[in-house]
């Protein structure tokens, strides 16, 4: 069902083609060695014109657990770009030598455009401030690995929900599920965008904005931390004003509940302690490796490979 088509945003695939995904990852996670072969003789392109360390290593060690190959860059001054080639040339002329490619960009946007240039599946690994569609396959197999599935919980944001992509992505996509409730903490300046807040009422979902954490933990389901992005912000004063605004500690995490899960899609820079990582209900890391098999069954699923 899934062969052939790109994803560039949570809006791209329904219910039902999300849930191939996810059943073949959790297929993967079980037995992972019965699929060390299913991508052979294919190729993925990486195209990072921003940094990253999950994304884009997940992705090149999904393609070779698969048994697949991968090229790319994860620095656009090695590529063409940098004598001022446009993407849409750059990625006619990926499309030549490989079977589907992965793309990041500053530019919100960049990687719908380029999905209109060819005709092999294209993947937003993030684009600017906008959406980050496969950060989010990885935050719903970790949510329906600890708690079974998405519905009928409640879910706290964060930090930077204004910048923050994988937030969007994930509230676009929980959204469509039944019983969900958001609790948004952040600063008034770094709160959701005017679109997402558009979404959740038009399905009317409960949700406060609210720029406090403490009160709200023991509600919460799941708290989603996110850093503040710091390469998104104008000016370096308002940055360094926001950046600590929330800080979870062990202290904090004395308000959540035994069955609190805390995610966050990484790199965290000062807005979880490190004292945390000790504690059970802290599952980033799980999250990080959940993040190569959703991204193994997705790469399988856009090859159309059974
Ligand atoms: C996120 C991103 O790139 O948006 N990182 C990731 O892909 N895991 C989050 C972030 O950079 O803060």
């Amino acid at each position: 069902m899934l062969k052939g088509r790109s994803l560039i945003d949570p809006s791209d695939f329904n219910r039902d083609e999300f849930r191939e995904i996810f059943d073949l990852a959790h297929e993967i996670i079980e037995n992972p060695e019965k699929f060390n072969k299913s991508c052979e003789g294919k190729i993925l392109a990486t195209l990072f014109y921003e940094p990253s360390t999950r994304t884009r290593f997940s992705f090149e060690a999904a393609m070779l657990r698969l048994g697949g190959k991968f090229i790319g860059f994860s620095e656009p001054n090695s590529s063409s770009a940098a004598k001022g080639e446009n993407l849409a040339d750059t990625i006619r002329t990926i499309e030549c030598y490989v079977d589907i490619a992965v793309i990041r960009h500053p530019k919100e946007g960049a990687p719908n455009v380029a999905s209109q240039y060819v005709s092999i599946p294209l993947i937003n690994a993030g684009d600017g401030g906008h959406q980050h569609p496969t950060q989010t396959l990885t935050d719903i197999l970790t949510i329906e690995r600890l708690r079974g599935d998405v519905e009928n919980k409640t879910y706290g944001f964060c930090g930077d929900l204004k910048f923050g992509r994988t937030v969007h992505s994930l509230i676009k996509f929980l959204s469509n599920y039944e019983g969900v409730k958001f609790i948004m903490i952040s600063p008034e300046e770094l709160r959701m965008p005017e679109y997402i807040r558009e979404i959740i009422k038009k399905k009317n979902i409960p949700f406060e904005e609210v720029e406090k954490m403490e009160p709200y933990m023991s509600d919460l389901d799941f708290l989603y931390m996110t850093r503040v992005q710091r390469e998104r912000f104008f000016n370096e004063e308002d940055y360094i004003r926001l950046k600590d605004r929330f800080i979870l500690d062990k202290d904090k995490m004395r308000y959540a509940k035994k069955d609190t899960y805390i995610l966050h899609p990484l790199p965290r820079v000062n807005e979880i302690s490190l004292e945390v990582d000790n504690d059970p209900r802290a599952q980033y890391f799980a999250q990080a490796k959940n993040g190569m098999y959703v991204r193994m069954a997705l790469i399988m699923k856009l090859l159309g490979i059974k």
